[in-house]
């Protein structure tokens, strides 16, 4: 039997993992999302053409992929038809390739609608949320109230619809929130239509059988362990179980199946939305980085907070999801700084210093202890693996030592063929 293995980012998010899981999935049969929805925007690079995917897997654009949206996922069908659409000028083979859980739980715009208020009402202590409905979403599918992609195959569909919407509605009113309804009713309805067109299924048979039959599998994260719904830094997070645990559940793989765990990580560290940042650089050295790094939103446009590569979160994340390899992303926005600062354990306001998250980590006022390192000051253009810049390779040993798991992938360039295996 082979095993699932799993990429997932350790960091807020936006680490890299559609460009990687790009690179690796010619080495896969399978590849499967197991949670989150069209909050990710996984970015691909190839041919001089950038990609930005939201709900479909990363490996849509390899031919001999299967890709699989597992039941852990929220769907929005109007977002799926246009990602589709857009898709469709590159002469993939997407009704045969793609494959979608009946599972899967639906995003109604009502769903939209309610992050948009309950955002609104947080005023100063918002979440930062994409807006994509992903919390109000996965509310109701926890009460037990939401609808699942199989139930579009149902007559009673336009009736359960019609329900949920109505507790929308009395919900919506105590907010001041305008939206013309039968606009988006119609886009939603339409959208459903559409998604009727595509292979619906049940994807844990299928992942199952795959497995039996020696297929390779790789689960594609979305977000970052550090906007896990347990291990976050609660409230900032968003809705889903983003470790390892959740690909268990997100596509019904027990979890003796699960192999290698890829977490991913930026040389660097970016956040977008609010919470706690321990590393951010409000400063010049931070502007400098969300330049060369380029770093604003995949999905909605905002600025990333920028700011050093934060070891302590690093190391929780790696624990709580039994990483075994360890990719970096992102090595070229470093070489414009001459010194490189690692943030290897954090002060805490009675003085404590410590290597652990704590759990007070968004009250608490933490202090970044930092060990100083030089830089490469090179452009990273044409290294290879035989020849990285001294500078860079300490860099890399000291990061492997610290957080004990081999960097077998650096990245140093958003093409796919931008990367470095080790
Ligand atoms: P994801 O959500 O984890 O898939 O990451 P995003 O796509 O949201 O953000 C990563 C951004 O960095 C994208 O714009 C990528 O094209 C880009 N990128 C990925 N790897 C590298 C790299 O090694 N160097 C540089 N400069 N950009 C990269
Ligand atoms: P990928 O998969 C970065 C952040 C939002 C907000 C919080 C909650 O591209 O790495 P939500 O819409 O989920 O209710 O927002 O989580 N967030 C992300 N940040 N990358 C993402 O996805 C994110 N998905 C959600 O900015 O702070
Ligand atoms: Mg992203």
């Amino acid at each position: 039997m082979s095993k699932v293995d799993v990429l997932l980012g350790l960091q807020w998010g936006d680490e890299g993992k559609g460009k990687v899981v790009d690179v690796l999935a010619p080495k896969y049969d399978v590849v499967a999302r197991f949670q989150g929805g069209p909050n990710a925007g996984h970015t691909l690079e190839f041919d001089g053409i950038k990609h930005v995917l939201h709900q479909i897997p990363s490996g849509i654009f390899r031919e001999k992929t299967k890709n699989i949206i597992g039941n852990g996922v929220v769907l929005d069908p109007i977002v799926f038809k246009n990602e589709i659409e857009k898709l469709g000028k590159f002469n993939l083979n997407v009704r045969s390739n793609l494959f979608i859980s009946k599972k899967a739980t639906l995003i109604l715009p009502t769903h939209r609608l309610l992050d948009q208020a309950y955002e609104k009402e947080k005023g100063e202590n918002k979440i930062g949320s994409t807006l994509k409905g992903i919390g109000p979403t996965y509310q109701d599918k926890i009460g037990r109230q939401g609808l699942r992609v199989g139930d579009i195959l149902a007559d009673s569909f336009r009736e359960k619809f019609s329900k949920l919407t109505q507790i929308h509605f009395k919900i919506l009113s105590e907010y001041d929130i305008t939206y013309s309804w039968a606009e988006l009713e119609s886009q939603f309805l339409e959208a459903v239509d559409f998604l009727k067109g595509f292979q619906l299924i049940e994807s844990e048979y299928v992942l199952n059988n795959e497995l039996k039959a020696g297929s390779t599998i790789l689960a594609e994260g979305a977000q970052g362990a550090l906007l896990d719904i347990d291990f976050g830094s609660y409230p900032f997070v968003t809705s889903s179980s983003t470790v390892t645990a959740g690909a268990c559940t997100g596509l019904g793989i027990a979890p003796r199946h699960i192999g290698e765990v890829y977490g991913i990580f930026k040389a660097y560290s970016t956040r977008v939305g609010s919470g706690p940042f321990p590393t951010e650089l409000i400063d010049e050295e931070g502007d400098l980085m969300r330049k060369e790094g380029n770093e604003f939103g995949s999905t909605t446009g905002r600025p990333r907070r920028c700011g050093w590569i934060d070891l302590p979160s690093l190391k929780y994340s790696i624990m709580i999801n039994g990483v075994t390899q360890l990719l970096m992303m992102k090595a070229d926005v470093l070489s414009v700084f001459p010194t490189i600062m690692v943030c290897t354990h954090y002060k805490l306001s009675d003085g404590t210093i410590t290597d652990m998250v704590p759990y007070e980590v968004v009250k608490e006022k933490i202090i970044p202890v930092y060990k100083e390192l030089k830089g490469w000051s090179v452009s990273l253009k044409g290294f290879t693996k035989e020849n990285l810049p001294f500078e860079l390779v300490q860099y890399i040993k000291f990061l492997e030592t610290e957080l004990n798991v081999p960097i077998t992938l650096v990245s140093t360039g958003p093409d796919r063929t931008e990367t470095i295996l080790r």
